[in-house]
C-alpha cells in the first residue's frame, strides 16, 4: 500500500521525486495504478523541491503493460494515453527506471518519459500483436522515432521481447540500482526536456523513400496469414512516418479501439489466460514448491530422447542420456550436435555456444549415471514390455523422490507406474516432435501421481520453455485422441469423393499451417500403418498408399508427390483412391468445402466434449492450449472449444446429428455434454477474464 493509493508510493530522495509502482504481480496498468500515477504527478507538481522525477517499478516488472482483464470493458479514467501525455508535458525531467520487463503499455509509459534507464537483463517490447491488438498508447508512434521505423516495424509486428542489451536507441543509460537511476535523474536537472514526439531524425530516410517500409512490411504480412493485428501495426507505423505526431496518435487509437473489440483479439486474449490457467491443478495445496531440478536424465537417444535432452541443455540444466548400445548413443548425440550446428548456420545460435551446450551432456550406456538425477524421462520404444524393463530398472537405480516420467504417446501411464514401488513419483511427460522445437507438453497425471510430482513436472515445463497442460490417462491423451477423429474423417472424405488437396486447402484456409495429408506425409505414413497393423484396424486409402511404398516425404510420394519438400497433386493418388472406391462399392460424389470444414473440425470438438465429460481435461481452455501449441490450431480463433462457443453449440450438435444419420456413423453423434449445453443455449466455457 503506497502513500498515494494502493498501487503507487511517492518518495523524495533529495531533489529527486521517486514514484514507485507496486501493483503485483507484474505492475499491470489497471485503473488503480493509472489513477495513482496521475495523482502522484500532480503531487510532484506541487513540490518545487522535486527538480526531477524517477518512475520505477519492482525488480520483476517496471510494468507488464495494460491490464488485459480490462479490455472489452468500459475503461475507467484516466486512460493510459492521458497519463502519458501528462508525463510527457511535465515541466521537469521524468526518467523511467526500467527493470524486469517493460512491455506493451509499460514500455509506452517509458517512451513518454523524457529519459529511460534500465537494469541489465531487462526485457523491453511491444507484444500487443500477440493479443490481437496493436500498441495503443503511442508505442507505434514513439518507437519508430527511437529505433528507426524499419526496426520498430519488425519489433512491433513480431511482438518480440528485446533484451535491453540489444535495444539500440531505447535507453539512455544502464542503471543497475535505484540509486544509480536517481543519480542519472540528477544529472538531467537543468537539461532540455527530451521528448520522443519531437524527434524526427530517424524518420527522414523512410520519408524520402516511401518504398522502404512497404518492402519491410511485405514478408511480415505474408507470415501473418491474414491476421488483422499485424496489418494494423503496419498501418500505424506508416502513420508515424507520414503523419504529424498527433494525427499518428489518433490513427493508432482508432485502430486499437477497432481491434480490441474484434473476435480475433478476444480469442487471443483467451489464449493468453488459458495458457496460464492450464498450469493450475485444482486441489493442489497452495504454496506447494517444486523441488529444483539440478540434473536431468533421459533414457533413449532416438528421435524424442535427443530432442528432450536438448530442451534441458538449452535451459542450462546438465543432462545424462542413457542408451542400450554405444552405436545408438553415438548416432543420437550426432543428431543433437548437427541440430546445434544447423542453428548456428541459421543464425539463431552463436558458434561458441555449441561447445557450451554439448558440455552439459553426459552420454553413456551405464545406467548408474542416472542415480543422482532429479528427473528421469524415458523415451524408448513404444511397447509395454520395454517400458516395464526400463521402469523396473529406474525404480532400482533412481534416487528416492526423483520424478520418473514416460514420454509414451499411447500406453497406459498407470500401468507403467505399477512397474515401480513409487507410483506417486511417476507421470507422463508427453513431448511433441521435434521436442526441442514444439512448445506443447502434455503432463499426464496417473491415478497415483502426487501433487509434488505434478508441481515438479510443471516447474520443469516452465524452466525449459514449454507450454504445459495437465491431462488424464486415456488412449491418445487429449491432443492425439482428438486428432484421431480428424484423421478418421480425412480418410472417409477421400473415400466419398474429396481429394487431398481440396481438404488440405480448407484446413489451411482456416489458418492451420498444414492440412492433414501434408502433415501425414511429413510425419511419415508408415507410422500410422504400423500402429493399425498392430491393432488389427484398417484405413483403406492410407493402407493402399503404404502398400504402394508411398510413405510420405521420405519416399518423395505419399498423398502428394514431392520435388524436395514441395508437394504437388498426384494423378496416381487419384487412381489409388478410385481403386479403393471400386473395391468397396462406393459411388464418389462432389463434396463441398462447407461439408469438409464441418467434418474436419466438428468431430474433434465433439471428442473434446467427451474428454471433458470424462474429466481427462480439467477445463475446455486446456484443450484449446493443447491444440494451439501442439497442432497449429490458429490462435486467432482461440482453439477448438473457444471456437465452438463462438459458432454456437446448437449448430455444431445439429450438424453432427445430420452426418451421423446420413453416414450411418454413430461415432459422429453429439456427446451428451455437447447436446446438453446446446439445449441450454450455453457454451463450453463460462465467461473468463478475457471473455468480456
Ligand atoms: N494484464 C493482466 N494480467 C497480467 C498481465 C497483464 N498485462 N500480465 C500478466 N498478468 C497476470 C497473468 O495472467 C498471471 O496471472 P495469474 O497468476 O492469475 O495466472 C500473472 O500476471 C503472472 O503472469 P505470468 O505467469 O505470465 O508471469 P511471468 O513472470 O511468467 O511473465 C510477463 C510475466 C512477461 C509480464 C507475462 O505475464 C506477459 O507476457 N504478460 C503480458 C504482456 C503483454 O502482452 N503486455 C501488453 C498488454 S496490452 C497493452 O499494454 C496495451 C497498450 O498498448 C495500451
Ligand atoms: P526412436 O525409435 O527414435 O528411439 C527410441 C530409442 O530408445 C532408440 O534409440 C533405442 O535404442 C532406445 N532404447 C530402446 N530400448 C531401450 C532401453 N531398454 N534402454 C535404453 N534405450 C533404449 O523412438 P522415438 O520416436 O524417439 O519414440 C520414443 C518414445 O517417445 C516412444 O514412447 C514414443 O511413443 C514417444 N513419442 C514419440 C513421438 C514421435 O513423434 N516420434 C512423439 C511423442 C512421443
Amino acid at each position: 500500500m503506497g502513500n498515494i493509493n494502493a498501487a503507487v508510493d511517492l518518495q523524495q530522495d533529495g531533489d529527486v521525486a521517486v514514484i514507485v509502482m507496486d501493483n503485483p504481480p507484474v505492475n499491470a496498468l489497471g485503473y488503480v495504478l493509472r489513477g495513482g500515477l496521475m495523482q502522484a504527478m500532480e503531487a510532484v507538481r506541487a513540490k518545487p523541491e522535486a527538480k526531477a522525477v524517477v518512475l520505477i517499478g519492482t525488480p520483476r516488472a517496471f510494468s507488464g503493460g495494460a491490464d488485459i482483464t480490462e479490455f472489452g470493458t468500459i475503461q475507467k479514467q484516466p486512460l493510459l494515453p492521458e497519463v502519458i501525455a501528462v508525463i510527457e508535458a511535465f515541466d521537469r525531467p521524468v526518467i523511467a527506471a526500467m527493470s524486469g520487463v517493460a512491455l506493451g503499455g509499460g514500455l509506452e509509459l517509458a517512451l513518454g518519459c523524457h529519459y529511460r534507464v534500465a537494469a541489465p537483463g531487462s526485457k523491453l517490447g511491444l507484444p500487443e500483436v500477440k493479443l490481437g491488438i496493436l500498441p495503443g498508447a503511442g508505442g507505434t508512434q514513439r518507437l519508430p522515432r527511437l529505433m528507426g521505423p524499419v526496426a520498430a516495424l519488425k519489433a512491433i509486428v513480431a511482438g518480440t521481447h528485446i533484451p535491453v542489451e540489444k535495444a539500440e536507441g531505447l535507453v539512455d543509460a544502464m542503471c543497475a540500482t535505484r540509486e544509480e537511476a536517481v543519480a542519472f535523474a540528477r544529472s538531467c536537472i537543468g537539461k532540455p526536456l527530451a521528448r520522443v514526439r519531437d524527434r524526427d531524425e530517424k524518420l527522414q530516410e523512410a520519408r524520402a523513400n516511401p518504398g522502404l517500409l512497404d518492402e519491410a512490411a511485405a514478408p511480415l504480412l505474408k507470415r501473418a496469414r491474414g491476421q488483422l493485428s499485424p496489418a494494423a501495426c503496419v498501418q500505424a507505423v506508416m502513420g508515424a512516418v507520414n503523419l504529424p505526431f498527433d494525427e499518428g496518435l489518433a490513427l493508432e487509437r482508432k485502430l486499437f479501439r477497432d481491434l480490441v473489440n474484434s473476435k480475433e483479439s478476444r480469442a487471443q486474449r483467451h489464449a493468453f489466460f488459458a495458457e496460464r490457467e492450464a498450469t493450475k491443478v485444482p486441489g493442489m495445496p497452495a504454496g506447494l514448491k517444486a523441488a529444483p531440478v539440478k540434473k536431468a536424465a533421459i533414457i533413449g537417444a532416438g528421435t524424442m530422447g535427443g530432442g528432450i535432452a536438448m530442451c534441458f541443455a538449452n535451459a542450462g540444466i546438465p543432462v545424462t542420456i542413457v542408451e542400450l548400445k554405444q552405436d545408438a548413443l553415438d548416432r543420437g548425440m550426432g543428431v543433437v550436435e548437427k541440430n546445434y550446428r544447423t542453428a548456428v548456420s541459421r543464425g539463431s545460435m552463436q558458434e561458441g555456444d555449441v561447445a557450451k551446450r554439448m558440455a552439459l551432456f553426459t552420454a553413456t550406456t551405464d545406467w548408474s549415471a542416472i542415480a543422482d538425477a532429479d528427473v528421469v524421462i524415458e523415451a524408448v520404444f513404444e511397447t509395454m514390455e520395454v517400458k516395464r524393463e526400463v521402469f523396473t530398472k529406474l525404480d532400482a537405480i533412481a534416487k528416492p523422490g526423483a520424478l520418473l516420467a514416460s514420454n509414451t504417446s499411447t500406453l497406459d501411464v498407470d500401468q507403467i507406474a505399477s512397474f515401480t514401488k513409487r507410483p506417486q513419483d511417476v507421470l507422463g511427460m508427453h513431448f511433441f516432435s521435434p521436442a526441442n522445437v514444439m512448445k506443447l507438453l502434455e503432463i499426464v497425471r496417473g491415478k497415483a501421481s502426487s501433487y509434488e510430482s505434478l508441481a515438479r513436472a510443471l516447474a520443469i515445463g516452465r524452466a525449459i520453455g514449454k507450454v504445459s497442460a495437465v491431462v488424464g490417462v486415456c488412449d491418445g491423451f487429449v491432443g492425439n485422441r482428438m486428432l484421431h477423429k480428424r484423421s478418421a474423417q480425412a480418410e472417409a472424405l477421400l473415400l466419398e469423393g474429396a481429394l487431398p488437396q481440396q481438404v488440405d486447402a480448407v484446413v489451411t484456409k482456416f489458418g492451420f499451417p498444414m492440412g492433414p495429408y501434408a502433415m501425414g506425409d511429413l510425419a511419415g505414413l508408415d507410422v500410422g500403418w504400423r500402429i493399425r497393423q498392430g491393432r488389427g484396424t484398417t484405413a483403406p486409402i492410407a493402407d493402399a498408399l503404404c502398400e504402394a511404398g508411398r510413405y510420405g516425404q521420405k519416399t518423395n510420394a505419399g498423398y502428394y508427390k514431392y520435388d524436395g519438400r514441395t508437394p504437388s497433386p498426384d494423378p496416381e493418388v487419384q487412381r489409388i483412391i478410385a481403386e479403393q472406391q471400386r473395391k468397396l462399392g462406393v459411388n464418389p460424389r462432389t463434396i463441398g468445402d462447407d461439408e469438409i470444414f464441418e467434418r474436419m473440425f466438428y468431430p474433434m470438438i465433439n471428442e473434446g466434449a467427451r474428454i471433458l465429460e470424462e474429466g481427462i481435461a480439467t477445463r475446455p481452455s486446456d484443450i484449446d492450449v493443447i491444440w494451439m501449441n501442439g497442432y497449429g490450431w490458429p490462435i486467432r480463433t482461440g482453439g477448438p472449444m473457444h471456437y465452438a462457443d463462438t459458432v454456437g453449440l446448437k449448430h455444431i450438435a445439429d450438424r453432427l446429428d445430420f452426418y451421423a444419420d446420413r453416414n450411418g456413423d454413430e461415432t459422429l453423434r453429439p456427446a451428451k455434454l455437447l447436446r446438453d449445453l446446446a439445449n441450454q443455449g450455453a457454451g463450453f466455457a463460462p465467461p473468463t477474464k478475457a471473455a468480456a
